[in-house]
């Protein structure tokens, strides 16, 4: 359980919240999509969290501060997630790399296309393979109520957005799945505390005060979805903490794994910590096309489908 501090903490953080926009929007497309992948095959469904949340510091936000992610490890789960069968709610950060789009050059992305006449506009046939699986993936896995996207931008908009997935998740219970690979902000400056206005350069240094953002991961265990299978994400830049970071994590916040990676290798191998021991996970460097995120899912599915079982006996 966690304690009352950290519950204060939590109630605290959301009282003081800028109100998210589009909350009656968003939640009746969330609604929409859980209902129809729970009802009759009862689809398992994964809220696959990717990107940094951003600490504005000023109400009328012209400057953050920023969390580092591309969004590609979520993106590439995603993907494999579909495959597996899951039903997906992507929670992305607005402009981080999506699900189907790892192939597409991004710098520039019109690079793809061909002006042909007024009429006609071609895929670049260098890039034809790659479009056409883009969009016809993205648009199977979109009607067929697969893939739900959800941006944030802010730590804000993306805490109470979990709270809402989580808490509509709640009666899906073993079934659904949290993979939190979003870099979530530590620190803060809250929202009754912040200047409404840009800040004024020129008056010399600028001192600010970070206030600490309230782990969300006991919260969500204990209350928001106490049932759903969790798995949370460790980064370091140094190789020497990083399982023991992970490993505190996992005894702390009661996830059923947790994901540990270093910032320069993380595209290579990653190291799934978990009561049953520690399993690492490498993309197969003899196949140009494998992904890490390919050998992760599996193992994340393998695991899941132990957990529902227990679940039921
Ligand atoms: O996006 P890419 O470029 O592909 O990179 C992927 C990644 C390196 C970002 C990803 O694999 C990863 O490690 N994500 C988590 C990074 C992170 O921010 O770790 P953390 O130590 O700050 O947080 C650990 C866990 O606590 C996370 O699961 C987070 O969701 C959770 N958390 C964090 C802060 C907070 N206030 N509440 C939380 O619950």
């Amino acid at each position: 359980m966690s304690s009352m501090g950290e519950d204060e903490e939590v109630s605290s953080f959301f009282e003081s919240s800028p109100p998210l926009k589009k909350m009656e929007d968003i939640l009746q497309k969330l609604n929409g999509f859980i209902e129809h992948n729970s009802s009759g095959g009862g689809r398992r469904i994964v809220c696959v969290t990717s990107g940094g949340t951003t600490v504005p510091l000023e109400q009328r936000c012209v400057r953050y501060i920023d969390n580092f992610s591309s969004g590609n490890r979520g993106a590439a789960s995603t993907e494999n997630f579909v495959k597996a069968g899951y039903a997906v709610v992507f929670l992305y950060r607005s402009g981080t790399c999506q699900p189907y789009c790892r192939s597409l050059p991004d710098d520039p992305f019109l690079d793809c296309f061909q002006f042909l006449d007024n009429t006609n506009i071609q895929v670049h046939s260098s890039h034809v393979e790659a479009v056409k699986m883009a969009v016809m993936d993205q648009q199977a896995a979109v009607a067929e109520a697969r893939l739900l996207k959800l941006p944030f931008t802010t730590i804000y908009e993306y805490l109470q957005m979990l709270r809402l997935i989580a808490t509509a998740l709640k009666d899906v219970g073993p079934c659904s799945m949290f993979y939190l690979a979003a870099a979530v902000s530590d620190f803060y400056v809250p929202w009754n505390s912040m200047t409404e206005h840009k800040i004024e350069s020129g008056s010399g240094p600028l001192d600010i005060r970070l206030a600490q953002v309230p782990k969300m991961l006991s919260i969500l265990r204990t209350t928001w979805a106490p049932k759903a299978f969790c798995i949370s994400f460790k980064l370091e830049t140094d190789a020497k903490i990083l399982i023991d970071k992970a490993t505190k994590a996992l005894g702390k916040y009661k996830v059923h794994a947790v994901v540990a990676n270093e910032l320069s290798t993380r595209k290579e191998e990653v190291v799934v910590v978990s009561s049953s021991g520690n399993v690492v996970v490498r993309r197969d460097s003899d196949k140009p096309e494998s992904i890490v995120e390919d050998n992760l899912i599996r193992l994340i599915v393998d695991r899941h489908s132990t957990y529902i079982k227990e679940s039921h006996s």
